[in-house]
Parts: structure tokens; C-alpha cells; sequence
């Protein structure tokens, strides 16, 4: 009797941990196994499939190596977290006909707690495409495809990786809500045309971290409704810095809110720091809370501005200001060198003057002197050592 129910307890105790092993047991996938040539393409989906239908946590391995990939679009949701680690070197086609017209080159939606990660390098060949890029003179130009999209992804790490020469933004985060990079690298030349290092929209909690971001635009832009975003320990340039907007252009944009700048080292970029927003546009969102410190600047043409008169290439009127209301903006200890006197612009709009601005030791040379501050619809608050305004 004793026998039989030590037997029975047993057997229980087995289906248990058998039942425990299975559900949380991991997965790994060596891409290898669905790919006979250098043309992952397909394996890559293939592999995505498997992974994010396994029921414990999975991880596809991409190994050293040149692959080459053709666009792919993966989504979940998946039934446990998923995790791409890439050692090899990623190669998309250097004609940007070979994509497609897809938005983006390796587009990942829909997924909670997904990771990339490894010491490998996703290149996107750009080169050809920059050439063919147009979008500076012609509004109605043809879109080469991003490296990256992002999109509608939680909890999720984007680590180690290299973004490289991408044909048009290396990155687009889009509805993603805790999504933090950390040790990324965004590599391109600084000639190159619109290859921004990482573009956020609609997204809460990103995080950019312990990153370098070489390119021919912005570092990183911001666009309407992110919020909560902290970019730290990030070297930028050469590229157009670390931009907020340009906002207003359109009526549907939300607000941007809360972003955090901080211990960061700028080099040979246009801007430092900016937040810009077009005059004579309908949209009246609103941006709060952009603090910037401790943030050294080495010959940045243009160091620290608020535009709200945004209008490259006199695409449009500056005859009505702009409607988007700026407040609270703080730039603390920020050193280093300018490439103009003006190297602090704040340039806010009459119809909302920017309200809530601060200057706290901002001290940016020019040749060696002080720079001098243009203020025009806003009297910042100055602690510290800080450029006098002038009008
Ligand atoms: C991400 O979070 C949002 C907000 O909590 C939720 O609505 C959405 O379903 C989540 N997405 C996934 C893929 O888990
Ligand atoms: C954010 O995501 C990371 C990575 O998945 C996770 O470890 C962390 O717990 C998440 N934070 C919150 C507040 O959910
Ligand atoms: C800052 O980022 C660099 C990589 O760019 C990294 O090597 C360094 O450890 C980071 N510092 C901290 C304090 O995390
Ligand atoms: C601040 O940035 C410097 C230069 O990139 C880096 O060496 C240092 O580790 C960073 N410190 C923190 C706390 O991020």
C-alpha cells in the first residue's frame, strides 16, 4: 500500500517537471537550417515562424559570415519572447528596386519582449540609392526603404547591433511602448541623404543608450507622440544632431512629451540640439518637458536652437507663426565649440511664445570668445554662466 502511493506520488512528481520542462523549455534556431545559400530571405522567415510559435523563449542565430537578404516582414504576436542574435554581416541589395518599394528592409511588428542582439552589422548598401535621391529638390520623390521598422513592439532590446548605410532613416520606431537600444551603432557618411540614426514616433519609454550614431542627418529625431525618452551616453556626428520635429505641419500630431538628453558628446554636426516646427502649418500639438545636460559640443555650426520658423529649402510661408506650443525646456551645462557667434538660437513663434525656458551654464565658445544668444518670443531664465539674449 505504502509502495503503491510512493508509486502514484511519483508518477505525479514526474508529469510535473514534465509538464514545467515543456512549457518553459527554449528554443535555439541556427538560421543555417532552413538556408542552403548566401540568400537567407527566406530562411529568415522561415526560421521567424518557428521561433515565434515555440512556447518558451526562442532565439535565432545568425552566424558570422556575409549573408544576403532581400526585404522581410515578420510579425507576432508570438507565444514567448523572441530573440535574434546576429554575429554575421547582413548585406540587403544595393539596387533599391530589389526591395521593392517596402517601407522597410527588415520591418518586425507586433511582438512583446523581442530582442536583437549580437556583434554583427546590418548593411544596406546605400550608396546607390543616396545617388539616386532626389527628395531634397523634388516633394513628390520616390522613398528608398529604411533599414529598420519597429513597429507596435513591447518590452523589447535592440543591442550590440550595427546599422550600416542605410538607403534612406537607419531606423523607425512606431508604437512601441519600453524599447530601449543600448551599445547600438549607426555608421554612414557624412555626404549621405537622409539616413537619420533613429527616428521615433507614437512610441513610449524608448531608451538610447551607450550608442554611436555617425550619419548624414539626424542622430536621432523625434517625432509627434513619443514620449518618455532618454538618450544617454550617445555620441553623435557627423550628422544634424539630436532633433525634436519638425512638428505642426499637420493637424493630427500628439504631443511630445518628456525627453531626457543627457551625457552626451556631439562632433562636426549641423545642429546640436534642436526643436523645430514649421510656420504657416495647421497643427497645434504641443511639446514639454525636453531637458538637455551635460553636453559637450565640438564645432557644431549651430549648438542649441528652438526654430519654430522650420522651412528648408523656402518650401513654404513664414508670414503666420507657428501654432505648436513650446514649454518647459531646460539646456544645462553644456560646453564645448560653436561654428557660429549666434551659437544659441531660440527663435519661438508670437502666436504661442515658449514658455518655462532654461539656460543654465551654457558656455560655448566661438573662435575662442563667448557666443552671443538671438532670442525672439521668449525671455529663458538664465542661471549660471549663460549667453545674454539679444533680439
Ligand atoms: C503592447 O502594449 C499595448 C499597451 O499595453 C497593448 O495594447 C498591445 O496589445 C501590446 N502588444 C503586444 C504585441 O503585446
Ligand atoms: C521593459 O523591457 C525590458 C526588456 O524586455 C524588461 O526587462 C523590463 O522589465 C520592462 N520594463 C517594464 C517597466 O515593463
Ligand atoms: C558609454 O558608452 C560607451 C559606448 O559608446 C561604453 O563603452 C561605455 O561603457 C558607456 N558608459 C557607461 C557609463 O555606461
Ligand atoms: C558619459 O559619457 C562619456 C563619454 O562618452 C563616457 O565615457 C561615460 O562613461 C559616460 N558616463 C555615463 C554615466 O553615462
Amino acid at each position: 500500500m505504502v509502495t503503491k502511493l510512493n508509486n502514484i506520488s511519483v508518477n505525479v512528481l514526474f508529469l510535473l517537471l514534465f509538464t514545467i520542462s515543456c512549457t518553459a523549455q527554449s528554443k535555439v534556431i541556427d538560421i543555417k537550417k532552413f538556408s542552403r545559400n548566401a540568400d537567407i530571405t527566406e530562411a529568415f522567415t522561415r526560421a521567424w515562424k518557428e521561433a515565434c510559435a515555440s512556447t518558451g523563449a526562442s532565439k535565432i542565430i545568425i552566424p558570422s559570415g556575409i549573408h544576403k537578404m532581400k526585404a522581410v516582414n515578420v510579425q507576432g504576436p508570438c507565444k514567448a519572447s523572441v530573440e535574434i542574435q546576429v554575429d554575421g554581416t547582413i548585406q540587403a541589395p544595393a539596387d533599391p528596386n530589389a526591395l521593392k518599394d517596402a517601407y522597410e528592409w527588415i520591418k518586425i511588428q507586433y511582438v512583446n519582449s523581442f530582442t536583437l542582439s549580437g556583434k554583427g552589422t546590418f548593411d544596406g548598401q546605400g550608396a546607390f540609392a543616396w545617388k539616386q535621391n532626389n527628395c531634397g529638390t523634388y516633394q513628390n520623390c520616390k522613398r528608398h526603404s529604411m533599414n529598420f521598422g519597429f513597429n507596435f513592439l513591447n518590452n523589447s532590446i535592440v543591442r550590440d547591433i550595427t546599422s550600416k548605410d542605410s538607403k534612406n532613416f537607419h531606423v523607425n520606431v512606431l508604437g512601441c511602448n519600453n524599447f530601449t537600444f543600448d551599445n547600438f551603432h549607426v555608421i554612414a557618411p557624412k555626404t549621405s541623404i537622409n539616413t537619420d540614426g533613429i527616428h521615433i514616433g507614437r512610441s513610449t519609454e524608448v531608451k538610447i543608450l551607450n550608442s554611436n550614431i555617425a550619419t548624414g542627418d539626424d542622430c536621432v529625431s523625434l517625432g509627434d507622440g513619443s514620449r518618455k525618452v532618454i538618450i544617454q551616453n550617445v555620441t553623435c556626428g557627423p550628422g544634424h544632431g539630436i532633433s525634436v520635429g519638425s512638428l505642426g505641419k499637420y493637424t493630427k500630431e500628439e504631443p511630445v512629451e518628456h525627453l531626457v538628453v543627457k551625457n552626451c558628446t556631439i562632433t562636426g554636426t549641423d545642429n546640436g540640439v534642436r526643436i523645430k516646427t514649421w510656420p504657416s502649418t495647421p497643427g497645434t500639438t504641443t511639446v514639454s518637458d525636453m531637458h538637455f545636460e551635460d553636453i559637450i559640443m565640438n564645432d557644431v555650426r549651430q549648438p542649441v536652437i528652438i526654430d519654430q520658423e522650420y522651412c528648408p529649402w523656402n518650401q513654404c510661408s513664414k508670414k503666420d507663426p507657428s501654432k505648436v506650443k513650446i514649454s518647459k525646456v531646460t539646456f544645462k551645462n553644456i560646453k564645448g565649440t560653436s561654428k557660429s557667434k549666434e551659437g544659441v538660437i531660440l527663435v519661438c513663434s508670437r502666436s504661442v511664445p515658449c514658455k518655462g525656458v532654461e539656460l543654465s551654464d551654457v558656455s560655448l565658445t566661438y573662435n575662442g570668445a563667448p557666443i552671443v544668444a538671438k532670442c525672439v518670443n521668449v525671455k529663458p531664465k538664465v542661471t549660471g554662466k549663460a549667453p545674454i539674449c539679444s533680439a
